[in-house]
Formats: C-alpha cells, sequence, structure tokens
C-alpha cells in the first residue's frame, strides 16, 4: 500500500537528531524523499541510515544563504519540493530576565525566530509557483507557556506561533497550508538539560513515537481559512491537551501566575 506522502519532497532541519531525525525517518517510511539539513554534521548518519530517499545537507537556518540552499537542494536532488518542516531549535541559556546577556538572546532568536521567517520567506515562492505546499513550524507548550528562566526560547517560540498564524492566513487560500505543532516534553538533547520542574506536566516521550504529544495551533482555532490536518491526515492531539491542561494546572504556572 502507498504511504500517506507517497511522491512528495520534504526538507526537514533539525534532522541530525530528536524530533526532526524522527520526522525524516517516518516521511520516508511514509513514502517522501527528504533533504535532512541541520548544522551539526549528524544529518549525514540519518540520510545513511534512511538510505536513497535522504539526502544529507549542512546548514546553518539561521543564515539566508544556506536556507535557501537547501530548499534548492529539494529540487537538485529530487525534481520537486512539497513539504518543509522548519524545525531546528536550541534551547540557549537559562538566566532570569535582568540576568540575561543580549549575546545569548540574540543566538536564540536568530536559530528559533528568525529561522523561522527565513525558511518560509524562501519556500513560499517555490510553493507557489507550483500551486500547492505545506510547511510545519515546529514551535512549542513554550510558544504559550511562560518557563521561567527561558525568555528568548519563550519569545521566540511565541514569535514562531504568530508567524504561522500570519503565513497561514495569508496564502491557505492559494493551496498553501502552514501549520505550527507545539510539542510537549519529548526526550531529546533539550530536554536533558531541563529542570525537571518544566517537564511535570508530561512524560518526556520518544520522538518517534510523541506525535500525539503535540497541541496543533490550526487545531485550536488560531489559524484562519486552514484546513484540518497538519500534512494530509489529521491526527488526535489528546494527549497535547493534557499535557497543556495540566501545565497550565502545575505549580509552575500557579507560580507564573501569581508572578
Ligand atoms: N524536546 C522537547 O521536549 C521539545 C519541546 C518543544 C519543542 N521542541 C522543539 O523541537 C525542535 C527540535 O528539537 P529536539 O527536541 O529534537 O532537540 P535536538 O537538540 O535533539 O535537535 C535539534 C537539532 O537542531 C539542530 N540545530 C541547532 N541549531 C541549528 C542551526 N543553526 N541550523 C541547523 N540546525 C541546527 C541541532 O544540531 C539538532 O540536531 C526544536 O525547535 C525545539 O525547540 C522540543
Amino acid at each position: 500500500m502507498a504511504g500517506r506522502l507517497e511522491g512528495k519532497v520534504a526538507v526537514v532541519t533539525g534532522a541530525g537528531s530528536g524530533i526532526g531525525e524522527a520526522i525524516a525517518e517516518r516521511f520516508c517510511r511514509e513514502g517522501a524523499r527528504v533533504v535532512a539539513a541541520d548544522i551539526s554534521g549528524r544529518q549525514n548518519e540519518t540520510a545513511r541510515r534512511i538510505g536513497a530517499s535522504c539526502r544529507a545537507v549542512h546548514a546553518d537556518v539561521s543564515r539566508s544563504a544556506d536556507v535557501q540552499a537547501m530548499l534548492e537542494t529539494a529540487r537538485s536532488a529530487f525534481g520537486r519540493f512539497d513539504i518543509l518542516c522548519n524545525n531546528a531549535g536550541i534551547d540557549g541559556a537559562m538566566a532570569k530576565t535582568g540576568e540575561y546577556s543580549e549575546e545569548n538572546f540574540d543566538q536564540v532568536w536568530s536559530i528559533n525566530g528568525r529561522s523561522i521567517f527565513l525558511g518560509m520567506r524562501y519556500a513560499i515562492p517555490m510553493m507557489l509557483a507550483t500551486g500547492s505546499g505545506s510547511i510545519v513550524n515546529t514551535t512549542s507548550i513554550a510558544s504559550i507557556v511562560a518557563f521561567p528562566t527561558m525568555i528568548a526560547y519563550c519569545a521566540a517560540k511565541g514569535a514562531a506561533l504568530q508567524m504561522t498564524r500570519v503565513a497561514a492566513a495569508e496564502y491557505a487560500a492559494q493551496g498553501i497550508r502552514v501549520n505550527a505543532i507545539l510539542p510537549g516534553p519529548v526526550a531529546t538533547g533539550i530536554t536533558r538539560h531541563m529542570p525537571a520542574e518544566y517537564i511535570e506536566g508530561g512524560q518526556a516521550r520518544d520522538p518517534a513515537t510523541a506525535h500525539g504529544g503535540a497541541v496543533r495551533a490550526g487545531e485550536r482555532g488560531l489559524v484562519p481559512g486552514q484546513r484540518r490536518g497538519v500534512l494530509h491526515h489529521g491526527r488526535g492531539h489528546d494527549r497535547g491537551r493534557r499535557i497543556y491542561a495540566s501545565l497550565m494546572r502545575s505549580p509552575l504556572r500557579q507560580r507564573c501566575a501569581r508572578g
């Protein structure tokens, strides 16, 4: 039986580890061909493991030239371009706002925030030329929940969610879907460094099976004019809702609300 992404070509950033690596593997199992982009060099290992349907590309998602070259690789290697997963990200330094360094803020913003703009900026004209496309931005529960000592991460993820809504509203009528996923805790390099109380809303999950742990922006009615389903097939996101509800009830949240 054909996979759900048969014939599609996707670019996945941050595909050298964690969620991005799992996305690349799953997409290929579903019949897609994937450009696995990362800055770490581990994307080569991802591509080697997956085989001929995956091509590794070195790209720094905060650099415009790298982003454009990464997207062009989809066309040159596989002849078309259908899906962009803007997934690469870092947690960045942790410090209270009054002590957060400007350098650390700029670094987190450029990798988690500006990169979302760059990816969409250069993917959308390519998608308009073919009349269809799907962009999936990995944001975070931190787009909507305040985590103390993570000013840069929360700001960038909040902005990424808003950029998703703007682009979705702009291009829905032209056949381009733009969605955000807001993962809860997933066991990757990022959660290894996080304080335990930031994960209390739900246990960190294996990236390969974590799809049910995301709150989907479109499903929450945040994106006007958007068809349901992040790619083709909508999934239940009950666990995401549970994590969100649990974070809202948690002592951390109550502490934030008290200020
Ligand atoms: N793990 C979680 O609990 C969680 C929760 C919410 C959101 N997220 C988001 O999921 C995404 C993936 O993170 P992950 O958890 O898989 O972590 P991860 O550290 O395993 O993977 C992130 C990948 O991004 C790559 N990367 C970092 N900077 C880059 C750059 N400038 N250019 C290109 N690639 C770069 C890294 O090399 C790494 O391979 C991130 O955007 C993260 O913020 C993760």
